[in-house]
């Protein structure tokens, strides 16, 4: 489908990595490293305490900052829990929900992580939405079938008007930290099949909008290959995104 109606983007998740103290000297290299005009949105998504930091270092590259997940909650008793609200006080513009991390360790459902995408749009953050299927599921050939019901379920009751501000991660589990990545045929069929099924729910016109990215084991080496697929947005990294140098390259390949 044609790109032009879309940005590309390109964010980072470092999962449970780095430190307050390491942030700045990151941003530094990466700032090195990155075009200053660029027509792509970049963000990195770190972890709770690291967001001032990355929201302070991001403002002088242009790189927003996100947060890896928000309780569903707006507030109260919920101890260890991090608020949407939290993060929009604290300038986060995204927050990834659903990552297959957190449905794994965290027994997270589609019907949580649904509420969580939903208080994410109230507070003004953009949810990047993880869907994925596992090797079992791809063996077995119900991809379609699963990636259909994630979707569905994650955007149930949400508006045409709220999904410009959702984002959709398509993150194979098997790819994820494996090094092992999805070929580019493979994730163009699964991220052609999400605009598909947005199109069914939303319509055309929705459909060529919204940003959907590919996760798993992306690199400097593979993204430009996986960014001129034509239903891929843009990428979620996690290793290279530790990686100033290979975080840049992979920014610079969507400007094929
Ligand atoms: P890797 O890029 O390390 O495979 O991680 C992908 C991911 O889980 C991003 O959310």
């Amino acid at each position: 489908m044609n790109k032009k109606y879309r940005k590309p983007f390109i964010a980072g998740n470092w999962k449970m990595n780095m430190l307050a103290s390491e942030v700045k000297p990151f941003m530094s290299e990466l700032k090195a490293n990155l075009p200053a005009e660029r027509s792509c949105d970049v963000a990195l998504c770190v972890p709770g305490p690291l967001v001032p930091a990355m929201v302070k270092a991001g403002r002088e590259c242009k790189v927003s900052a996100g947060g890896q997940d928000c309780s569903q909650y707006a507030k109260g008793a919920y101890t260890g829990e991090v608020s949407a609200l939290q993060l929009a006080d604290l300038k986060a513009k995204y927050c990834i929900v659903g990552h297959s991390e957190r449905r794994q360790y965290h027994a997270e459902s589609d019907m949580l992580i649904n509420a969580k995408a939903k208080i994410l749009i109230e507070n003004g953050i953009k949810p990047i939405i993880c869907v994925g299927e596992s090797l079992e599921q791809r063996e077995m050939g119900l991809t379609m079938e699963h990636i259909a019901y994630q979707v569905k379920a994650a955007l149930s009751g949400i508006s045409s008007s709220e999904l410009r501000k959702c984002v959709i991660a398509y993150e194979p589990i098997w790819a994820i930290g494996t090094g092992k990545t999805a070929t580019a045929d493979q994730a163009q069929e699964v991220c052609g099949e999400i605009r598909a099924i947005i199109r069914k729910m939303y319509g055309a016109r929705s459909a060529r909008a919204v940003q959907i990215l590919y996760g798993g084991s992306m690199n400097a080496k593979n993204a430009t290959e996986l960014l001129a697929q034509p239903d891929i947005d843009g990428g979620l990294i996690g290793g290279a995104s530790l990686k100033p140098v290979d975080f840049s390259v992979i920014v610079k390949a969507t400007e094929q």
